[in-house]
């Protein structure tokens, strides 16, 4: 992989302002006498077989060069002081350059505490895909399925004629729970169906609504337009669908920026949300200026479960919500 095309990824997310998505045509259907307090929420939620205290992540972003080190130690810190779950990006450069191996273990080393979500794509052998684990320890694995992003790339993938046998191969080899996820354009209903008959238990659907590749790929190439611009099935879409298959444990990414995103993800049957370029954004600043923006969002999550009349995220459904579309 080329190592300058992940800091090409950092720097155009970066400059792209996450604009109106699905999320804001949906409502919360508060009460106005609300019966419990504040100090009474309890926001912890289980997933990948693990508690966590509070329902969100950081999503899968970058690793292996000196800028994503850098960004990963300090997002694996603010993971750390939270107990939040921290996704790794792309390992495929540690199977190109040793340098790169070797920061991706040191992660591990210097936070020994940390839940850490390994991450490949789905060219990757077995044996790999258990290496990518082994190499940071990894809580669990993410295996990103990114097909409109390879096409989107100039030096992407054009032949996918492998990852369907090459999931269900990982599957069976590896021991840590197995995570599919997309990168921002959504799963659909035949993505699901086929996950479901592979034997997915974990998706994270990683809708349309926040980060665009197509978008950032169009600026990396300086073009002005590409066929698969505003591509994709939304988030809010993608979670709509998804609970058709009760027995996926769900997770939410894709345009979720704010406590309100995160709520009406969970009312929509998520078990966590994951944000990538809110946490990007958020590197920008200091540690204990990260740390007091997180801080504000898990009280701005704790007022709105009040104002639902809801103590625990289990309590909350798609009752609570009120759909604009
Ligand atoms: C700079 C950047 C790099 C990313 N790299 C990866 C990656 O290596 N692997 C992956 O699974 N997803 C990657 N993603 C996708 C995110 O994990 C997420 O699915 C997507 O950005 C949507 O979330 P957002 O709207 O909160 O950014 C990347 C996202 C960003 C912003």
């Amino acid at each position: 992989m080329n190592n300058n095309r992940k800091d090409d990824h950092i720097m155009f997310a970066k400059a792209v302002d996450v604009c109106e998505n699905d999320f804001d045509y949906i409502r919360f259907v508060h009460h106005s006498i609300p019966s419990i307090s504040l100090k009474d929420v309890d926001l912890s939620t289980t997933f990948l077989g693990h508690k966590f205290k509070y329902p969100f992540y950081i999503n899968a972003m970058t690793g292996g060069n000196k800028k994503g080190n850098d960004i990963n130690i300090k997002l694996a810190a603010l993971a750390l002081h939270f107990g939040l779950p921290f996704f790794v990006g792309s390992q495929s450069l540690a199977f190109e350059n040793k340098e790169a191996k070797v920061s991706f273990e040191k992660l591990r080393i210097n936070f020994p505490d940390l839940f850490i979500v390994a991450n490949i794509n789905p060219n990757f052998t077995p044996e790999m895909a258990v290496a990518a684990v082994k190499m940071l320890r990894a809580n669990a694995l993410a295996i990103h399925v990114n097909s409109v992003h390879e096409l989107v790339m100039e030096e992407g993938d054009r032949d996918f004629t492998k990852w369907e046998a090459n999931i269900r191969n990982i599957l069976k080899a590896v021991k840590v729970p197995v995570l599919i996820k997309e990168v921002g354009y959504g799963m659909s209903e035949p993505t699901l169906l086929l996950l479901k008959d592979i034997g997915v238990k974990y998706i994270d659907v990683s809708g349309k609504g926040g980060t665009d590749f197509s978008l950032i790929e169009l600026q990396r190439q300086d073009k002005t337009t590409s066929s698969l611009l505003d591509f994709g099935i939304s988030t809010i879409e993608s979670l709509l669908l998804a609970r058709n298959y009760p027995n996926f444990e769900v997770l939410a990414s894709g345009g979720i920026n704010s406590a309100g995103s995160i709520v009406k993800s969970l009312a929509l049957g998520a078990k966590a949300a994951g944000m990538a370029k809110y946490f990007l954004d958020l590197c920008d600043f200091p540690l204990q200026t990260m740390i007091k923006k997180v801080d504000e969002l898990i009280i701005d999550l704790q007022k709105i479960f009040v104002l639902l009349n809801v103590k625990r995220v289990s309590e909350l459904s798609i009752d609570h919500l009120i759909f604009d579309l």
